[in-house]
């Protein structure tokens, strides 16, 4: 079997060994974060960025132990919302939120459908749970039809590209449908997808900071997004059919007593394209090295597809999609394993470190089918925050692997790959060569 090999000469920083060496926003610190979290453990598991905070004069500070994470996402009045900030800040101006600067659909539309953390779960109980929250499962049938004919694609070949010819489309066709867009506009809402997630693939430090020209050129680009989702829900207005955005246009939000406007739509559409693309994209990329590398996990999951569920959960664990994120601002003086953090202070939350917390899970670097509640991880965060796509991106990754296991009896790595990472902020593998054996379409009938 071609095995997987350390990709460290790829990067630009050396593998860390001290605390010294260990900088989690370097260039290239992506092939070495599972070797510096240890470290940090051990030795700083609060680290103080200076200079690093929101405005001049403040700090950010990592955290890495999972106590600590989970205490500041569960928590938005003490750690408040980077979020909530700026739209705190859209509402303070004199600016109409569709008219101020730089703002997109998404913030313009959180200023009027949840300014406040009840309009907040409003928005999500009442607008996003139904589609994208914990009764996805309504979508099995649809995501298994896309799985199948990704597969169909690549089974006669013994082998796959597994990021571009699985892992990337099958999220996007699964997004697509949700809403209701064509699947021939896939690769024009892939570029604006790309143009959204800007900030953490290319941006710089634990801040994901773009320079005014990246960003300009990003608004640009998205403009053209903006312009086709307002045709997509005046389309849908005129003849509604069984999606997202036709529901959007029609559904009464309670919580306000009145339906959305075009730009609220517009808004929700924006959320659930920037987070429903690129990180369930990760977390099957992850999944299936995962399975490489434990093959007896590959005879297991094949014999008992109840044990999916588990493996899906111990991979975001292992192997966390989006690695750590700054969102959180402190509102008082707090202090984190004995760290002095000031009120003001902005928190890089490292939900990729919390869950591999030796503090907090036994063997945290082995993957274990029958970890007590697996699903405590953080990697969705958690808390009244937690990610509102973690539904239906639980079913993509469980179905997908029911239908791959369904085909194929073997997975190994194939020659040639590299295991380099994108650079920024998500655990993205560039790019994934592998090889399987087809199973006998005959047993599995
Ligand atoms: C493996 C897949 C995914 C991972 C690892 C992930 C992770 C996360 C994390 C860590 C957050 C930050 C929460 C916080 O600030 O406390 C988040 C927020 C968010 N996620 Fe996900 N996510 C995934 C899939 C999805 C999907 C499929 C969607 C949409 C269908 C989605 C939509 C969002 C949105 C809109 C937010 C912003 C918060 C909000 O508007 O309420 N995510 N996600």
């Amino acid at each position: 079997m071609s095995k997987k090999t350390p990709n460290h000469e790829r990067s630009a920083q050396r593998c860390p060994v001290h605390l010294d060496d260990v900088d989690l926003f370097a260039d290239g610190a992506q092939e070495h974060w599972y070797e510096a979290y240890p470290i940090l453990h051990a030795e700083a598991p609060v680290v103080r960025l200076p200079d690093e905070g929101m405005t001049p004069g403040t700090d950010g500070f990592v955290l890495t132990r999972y106590e600590d994470i989970r205490r500041v996402v569960r928590d938005p009045v003490r750690f408040k919302p980077t979020l909530t900030l700026a739209i705190e800040a859209l509402l303070a101006s004199d600016v109409a939120p569709e008219d101020a600067p730089l703002t997109n659909a998404m913030l313009a539309s959180m200023a009027t459908l949840r300014p406040t953390d009840e309009l907040y779960r409003a928005h999500r109980t009442e607008l996003t749970d139904p589609w994208v929250g914990p009764g996805s499962s309504r979508h099995s049938e649809m995501i298994d039809h896309h799985a199948r004919t990704l597969i169909d694609g690549f089974i006669d070949r013994g082998e796959v590209e597994f990021v571009s010819e699985f892992a990337r489309p099958l999220p996007q066709r699964v997004m697509a449908s949700v809403l209701g867009f064509p699947l021939e506009d896939i690769p024009r809402l892939a570029e604006w997808g790309t143009a959204q997630v800007a900030a953490f693939v290319h941006g710089r430090g634990h801040r994901n900071l773009l320079d005014r020209e990246q960003v300009r050129e990003q608004f640009a680009k998205l403009d053209g997004f903006k312009e086709y989702v307002f045709e997509k829900v005046q389309e849908k207005r005129r003849e509604p059919r069984d999606d997202m955005i036709s529901w959007l246009c029609q559904v009464e939000y309670e919580a306000l007593g009145r339906k959305l406007t075009d730009l609220e739509v517009n808004g929700v559409v924006y959320a659930m394209v920037i987070g429903g693309l690129e990180t369930t994209q990760y977390a099957l990329e992850e999944e299936a090295q995962l399975l490489c590398e434990n093959p007896a996990y590959f005879s297991a999951l094949k014999a008992d597809r109840e044990l999916i569920r588990p493996f899906t959960e111990e991979s975001l664990r292992l192997r966390s999609p989006t690695q750590g994120l700054s969102t959180r601002i402190t509102t008082r003086d707090e202090v984190f394993q004995g760290v002095d953090v000031p009120a003001g202070s902005l928190l890089h939350m490292r939900f990729g470190a919390g869950n591999v917390d030796p503090e907090e899970w036994e063997c945290p670097y082995e993957m274990s089918l029958d970890r007590k509640a697996p699903t405590r991880h953080l990697a969705f965060s958690a808390g009244p925050r937690v990610c509102p796509g973690a539904g239906i991106s639980r079913v993509e990754q469980v179905t997908a692997w029911n239908c791959l296991l369904d085909r194929i009896d073997s997975l190994e790595y194939a020659p040639g790959n590299t295991f380099e990472h994108q650079p920024g902020i998500m655990l993205g593998t560039l790019e994934l060569n592998l090889r399987f054996t087809r199973a006998d379409p005959a047993a599995g009938a």
